[in-house]
Formats: structure tokens, sequence, C-alpha cells
């Protein structure tokens, strides 16, 4: 028997393979093609507290291995999430990561507190980083501003804190580095790079928001390239994050340092591909004569 379970920071995932925020619906499950209990951890697209609309259209531009995103996060609010969403995610089976992002440190304040309260989140990641909101701050590209907010959520909760940090830094692992001394219990690497393209048609920018967050196979060297970067300067988890296509995409990351993995975009492409990548990576142990995935996290940097 393949063990397939790894543990974020006291949570035990019953294997390594989650959604990454923003790419899975609950409400569009993918009947007929997987369970999501199958999955190792489900999660939310992130929530504000207060409701809002996202961005103008166009939101969407294709690119070569890969897409512009300018969605601008709509989000119906908490108090719709804890009402409606979150009791569906619970139900789902799996460990329960609820992604929040405040506007002001007592918004991630108030948002922490209530998740905390509702009793039925595992865990909470804090999206410090999407790049194309329309007030544009990202967190986790200021030093100061991302160990207020995480330590700022710390403090409201007993849950695991995961700080889901942006690529559109200097030195990433420098970040993952103070999200972990203002108490983060795992970080997630990485949001959408910044990018925009122009439709040569209209001569205009092509995203409605201009700029917008690249995503897909475009991003997974350099992606992977972060979670190497880091996993040997901080002791919390990383989940490693950014155009996993296939299972070989996801054990990239585990080898380099990644505890678990979340799939986005291929998820748009093919909606049976968290099951191939859960299989794929058990195939991939059982033929490596291995018993546990937790065998293959870091490996590569047994160089
Ligand atoms: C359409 C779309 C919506 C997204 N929405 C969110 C979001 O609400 N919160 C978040 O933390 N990340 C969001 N992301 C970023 C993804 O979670 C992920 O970090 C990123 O897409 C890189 O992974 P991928 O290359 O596998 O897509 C979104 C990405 C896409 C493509």
């Amino acid at each position: 028997m393949i063990d397939m379970t790894v543990e974020i920071a006291g949570v035990t995932l019953p294997n390594p393979v989650m959604p990454a925020s923003g790419t899975y619906e609950v409400d569009q499950v993918h009947d007929g093609f997987f369970s999501p209990s199958e999955l190792g951890a489900v999660i939310n697209k992130t929530i504000f507290l207060n409701p809002r609309p996202g961005n103008p259209p166009p939101r969407i531009w294709e690119t070569p291995c890969g897409m512009l995103n300018a969605i601008g996060i709509p989000s119906e609010g908490l108090h719709n999430f804890l009402e409606e969403q979150l009791p569906r995610l619970r139900s789902l089976g799996p460990p329960v990561i609820v992604s929040i992002a405040g506007n002001s440190l007592q918004e991630w304040r108030d948002l922490a507190a209530a998740i905390d309260g509702s009793g039925s989140a595992d865990m909470i990641e804090l999206d410090l980083s999407c790049p194309n909101l329309e007030q544009g701050f990202i967190w986790a590209a200021e030093k100061q501003a991302l160990a207020e907010a995480v330590s700022a959520v710390v403090e409201e909760t007993t849950l695991p804190v995961i700080s889901k940090l942006s690529p559109n830094v200097k030195d990433i692992s420098e970040m993952a580095v103070i999200a972990e001394g203002a108490g983060t219990a795992a970080v997630s690497m990485v949001n959408s790079y910044l990018g925009m393209a122009i439709d040569v048609e209209t001569r205009r920018p092509a995203l409605g928001n201009i700029t917008g967050g690249l995503t897909g196979p475009a991003i997974r060297p350099l992606a992977v390239y972060s979670v190497f970067a880091t996993f040997q300067k901080i002791r919390v988890p990383i989940i490693g994050i950014g155009g996993i296509a296939t299972w070989k995409d996801a054990v990239e990351f585990l080898l380099a340092g990644a505890t678990a993995v979340a799939v986005g975009t291929q998820n748009f492409v093919n909606p049976l591909v968290m099951k191939e990548v859960i299989q794929g990576i058990a195939g991939y142990i059982e033929e490596g004569g291995l018993s546990s995935v937790r065998e293959l996290i870091g490996l590569a940097h047994r160089l």
C-alpha cells in the first residue's frame, strides 16, 4: 500500500493534491468526472469581508501555454460565504482550507475571527498576493505589510494559517522567512505573475483591468524555482503551485521541497487533472520502490 498522506501544520491530508483557490467551484463539482472527496483538501475562491463586483471585462486572455486573468476576485462577502458556500465545502469530505483577503488589518482580523468561529475550517489561507485588484495592494510584496497581516490573523485564530505568497517580488524566499517569523504555519507559492497583453486589432490592452495575472504551464519553471529556493530557508511546509498540468509536474514540486501541491489553470482545461495527478504520483512512488509520498519531499536538494 502506498501511503499518500501528508501533514500540513498538524492537519493530515489524505493525499498531497488540492485545487488552487479560484480555479475550482464548489458549486460545479465535477459530477461524473471524479468525486471531490478524493482530493487532499478543498478550498474556496478567496472571500472578502464585503461583497465586491470584480473587474470590468474582458477578464481572461489566452497566452502561449497559459492565460492572463484579471477577474479581480468578485466576492459575495463573508456573510453569504458562511451561510452557503462553507457548509457545501465542509460536506465534501476532505480538510477545508478557507481562503480570505482583507483590505485592511482590521478586515484580516474580522475575517479570521469569523472563519475560526464558524467551526467549519481546518486551515485559513491568506491571499496576500492577488496582482489584479483595482486598489492593487499586494500585501506579500511589502515586508512590513506582510508581517503585520500574518500576525494580525495569527492573533485571531487557533487554526493553522497558510500565507499565499507573491512571485512579484525580488526574492520570494525572503518573504517566506518573514511570513514564518510572523507565525504562519505554512506557505503556498506561487500566485500569478503580473503581466499584460495588447490586442493588435484594437491597439488597446486586451484586459479590462489593463494588467492581469499569468498562470498555467508557462510559469511552472519559475514556480518550481521559487519552491526550491525557499525549501531550505524555512521550517514550515510549502504548498507548491504554478502550472501543474500532469503528475510529473506535481512530482517536480515535491522534489523541489513542496509538501503538497495545488492545481489551478489546468482544471479549466482538463476537469480530470487532479484525479490523474493523484493516481500518477501513487504510480511513481510504487515504481520507484518507495512506500510514502513524504519520501519525495525535497529530494532534489540532495545534489
Ligand atoms: C481564473 C483564476 C482565478 C484565481 N483566483 C484566485 C483567488 O481567488 N485567490 C487566490 O489566492 N488565487 C487565485 N488564483 C491563483 C491560483 O490559485 C494559482 O495560484 C495560480 O493560478 C497559479 O497556479 P496555476 O498555474 O496552476 O493556475 C486564480 C487563478 C486563476 C487562473
